[in-house]
This record gives structure tokens, sequence and C-alpha cells, in this order.
């Protein structure tokens, strides 16, 4: 769970550090997507680069739903009698989110790949013009309302994961025990909120 996490973790940096380049302008931003489909072109071909990503990212995704469902049932059979009054003492709901929020990211990218990779549900798809297409989805409120609740939920998630790999890795004792909680929730709100940035300044007309 942690291992697969920390490479969906860096993906999500990684994107997040190229669509803030959106804020450079079109030029820039569709230089940086015609970039990343150029990389090593001239030895090995275009699109190869992203090609070896996008196979490691399906593969990390596959695992890290495997790893839940493995996660999910060695809980289920350390309480096969389930408790017939729950209160939650030590936990947090971005922890008793976990699998509906998982769920809920998967659906997201899904509906973000047909948005500005395949084009199908965008109003005004065009190839090549990334720019234009995440200001022409975006612009339409619902669909940037939309994003905006999947980045809490991915930043509950990040939150709660962040947390429990520190955990996985050693890091729970002291002396970086005590900033665990701390660290796992600076870093969910500084991401989550700079991807709500970009639909915040569709809608307000800053990126037009
Ligand atoms: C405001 C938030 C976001 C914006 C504006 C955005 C924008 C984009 C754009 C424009 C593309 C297509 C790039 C291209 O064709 O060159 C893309 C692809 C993609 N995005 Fe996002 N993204 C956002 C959030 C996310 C999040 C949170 C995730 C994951 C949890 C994600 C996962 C992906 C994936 C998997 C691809 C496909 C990459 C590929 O195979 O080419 N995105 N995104």
């Amino acid at each position: 769970m942690a291992v697969t996490g920390v490479i969906l973790f860096l993906f999500v940096v990684g994107h997040l550090a190229g669509n803030l380049k959106i804020f450079e302008g079109p030029a820039a931003f569709n230089a940086y997507a015609e970039g990343l489909r150029t990389v090593g072109a001239p030895f090995v071909g275009r699109g190869w680069f992203l090609w070896i990503a996008r196979v490691v990212l399906i593969v990390a995704v596959l695992a890290h739903i495997w790893a839940a469902i493995l996660t999910t049932r060695a809980g289920w059979r350390a309480r096969p009698v389930s408790y017939r009054r729950l209160e939650a003492v030590e936990t947090t709901y971005a922890a008793r989110t976990m699998r509906w929020g998982g769920v809920l990211i998967a659906l997201y990218v899904i509906y973000h790949l047909l948005d500005f990779t395949f084009g199908r549900v965008n109003p005004s798809f065009i190839p090549g013009d990334v720019y234009h297409n995440v200001v022409a989805s975006l612009r339409v409120w619902p669909v940037a309302a939309a994003y905006i609740a999947a980045m809490v939920v991915l930043g509950l998630h990040l939150y709660h994961g962040t947390w429990s790999a520190l955990q996985t890795l050693g890091l729970n004792r002291p002396p970086t025990g005590r900033w665990r909680r701390g660290a796992a929730a600076g870093i969910a709100v500084l991401i989550a909120g700079a991807y709500i940035s970009i639909p915040v300044a569709v809608l307000a007309g800053i990126l037009r």
C-alpha cells in the first residue's frame, strides 16, 4: 500500500507542478504538454516517455487497489463479528473514508481522461491545445465544482495516506512521530489547495 502510494503521490505532485504552468499562459502550458510527448524523441520515438510513465502508473494503481482489498480483508478477518455499537476513538474522518475516497478518485480520473485526454466530455476539445481544453471545461461551473470536490476528496486521501505511509516507513516514533500528523495535514492542504487554484482561477476569469 505504502510503496504504490508513494509512486502515485509522486505522480500527483509532478502533475501538479506541470499543471501550475497554466498560470504562465497558453503558449508556455501547451509547450510543456508538447514537451512531455517529445522527451527522448530523437532517440526512441515520440511519446515513449509518456508510455513508460503510463505503464508504471497503471501497474501502481492496480497494485494499490489490490493492496487495499488485502488490507480490507485482513481487517474483516481480525473482527469477523461486527460491533453492535461502534464509537470512533483513535481514528479520523479521513481514515474512515479511505475506501470510498479511493473509489471516488478512480471515478474522477476516468471522467478526467474523457475530458482532457480523449476529449469525449469536453465542450470544445482541440487536440494539442491543452490550455484551451482546460479552460473550456472548467468554465462550466458544475464541472469546476465537481473538480474542486474531487480535489477535497483527494486531499483527505492524501492526508491519511501520508500519515499512514510515514508509519509504514517507521517514522512514527520520536522525534519524527511528533510532527507526523502536522506534516501529513500540511502536505495534503498544500497539494489540494494548489490544484483547486486552477478551477477557481478559471471561474474568476483569471485564466481565460
Ligand atoms: C485542477 C486539476 C487538474 C487539471 C487542470 C488537470 C489537467 C490535466 C490535463 C490538461 C491533462 C492532459 C494532458 C495532455 O494531454 O497533455 C491531464 C491528464 C491526466 N491527469 Fe490531470 N489534471 C488535474 C488533476 C488531476 C488529478 C488530481 C489526477 C490524479 C489523481 C490527475 C490525473 C491525470 C491522469 C492520469 C492523466 C493522463 C495522463 C496521460 O496518460 O497522458 N489529474 N490532466
